[in-house]
């Protein structure tokens, strides 16, 4: 798995040149799910693509991008799904956004997640690393290379609220929940781009980060096998937890369809407890 993670090195610093110099337009057609694609969509695809499908040790590749599985080496043991760009829709306001990835030793679920990256595109380039067992790793590229940066961990109760959907869409216990939060001093840090609202939980030390099921989307919006299950390893190795809207830990998940969605929600501990408590699921 070093070498998947040397890799996701290399092509981040790709993909940080196409977001700096690429046109941020729209091409025609939407993706697998329906989304609209950005041309920088595509082209941080076919470079993902081609920097993972050369490697013997990789049997799979799936996009965000890409409608079908793409078969790679029959002998590879990993199975790596990846959000080439998340944060499509930010971009023109230059926001942060990032890539997210996901390593499955066998048929990708979150029982067989043996590993995962994300690498934040902000003023600075940060990637986050981990493999299953074991503390996540915190990298900052400065003076040309990536530095380990201060590790992650999450305390017992953080500061931070963010949940995603729009309010008219919510249910009613959703929207009670989010409100008592903010009662209770927690602060609204919500940018759209799931990348830079998840690594500010992170960083920051706890909070919660929830995309819920809503009228308007009832399996919420984020994608089981390159967004959700990558974060929920994560969230869980710093120290957290990350849970459905049943209570299920998401690593719990198995998963249908390479693009199935799931309500989600990732924070420290005492965040997650209450909402347990609101969505009568503790
Ligand atoms: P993508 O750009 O890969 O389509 O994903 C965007 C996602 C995620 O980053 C973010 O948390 C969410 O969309 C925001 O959705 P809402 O605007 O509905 O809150
Ligand atoms: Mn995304
Ligand atoms: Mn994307």
């Amino acid at each position: 798995m070093q070498k998947i993670f040397e890799t996701i090195k290399e092509v981040a610093l790709q993909i940080d040149q196409l977001i700096v110099n690429e046109d941020t337009g729209y091409v025609d057609g939407t993706n697998a799910t329906g989304d609209q694609q950005l041309k920088l969509d595509v082209a941080c695809d076919l470079l993902i693509e081609k920097a993972f499908s050369g490697n013997p040790e990789v049997c799979a590749l799936i996009s965000e991008e890409k409608e079908e599985v793409m078969q790679c080496h029959s002998e590879g043991k990993y199975t790596l799904c990846y959000d080439p760009l998340d944060g499509s829709s930010i971009v023109d306001a230059n926001l942060a956004v990032g890539s997210i990835f996901a390593i499955y030793d066998g048929a990708p679920s979150g029982e067989t997640l043996a590993g995962a990256a994300y690498v934040v595109f902000g003023p600075r380039i940060e990637l986050v690393t981990v493999t299953r067992g074991e503390s996540p790793l915190r990298y900052r590229y400065t003076h040309g290379a990536y530095q380990p940066f201060h590790p992650i961990a999450l305390q017992e109760k953080g500061k931070l609220n963010a949940s995603g959907g729009s309010q008219k869409h919510w249910q009613e216990k959703h929207m009670a929940f989010i409100h008592g939060l903010f009662a209770s001093g927690y602060r609204l840090r919500y940018s759209g781009g799931m990348v830079p609202d998840l690594h500010q939980i992170l960083v920051k030390g706890g909070g919660l980060f929830s995309y819920p099921s809503t009228t308007d989307n009832p399996n919420g919006k984020l994608r089981v096998l390159f967004e959700v299950l990558p974060f929920a390893l994560i969230f869980e190795a710093a120290g957290g937890e990350a849970i459905d809207e049943k209570g299920r830990p998401l690593l719990e998940l198995t998963v249908t369809h390479p693009h199935a969605r799931t309500p989600c929600f990732f924070g420290s501990h005492h965040e997650i407890r209450m909402l347990k408590e609101a969505y009568g699921v503790a």
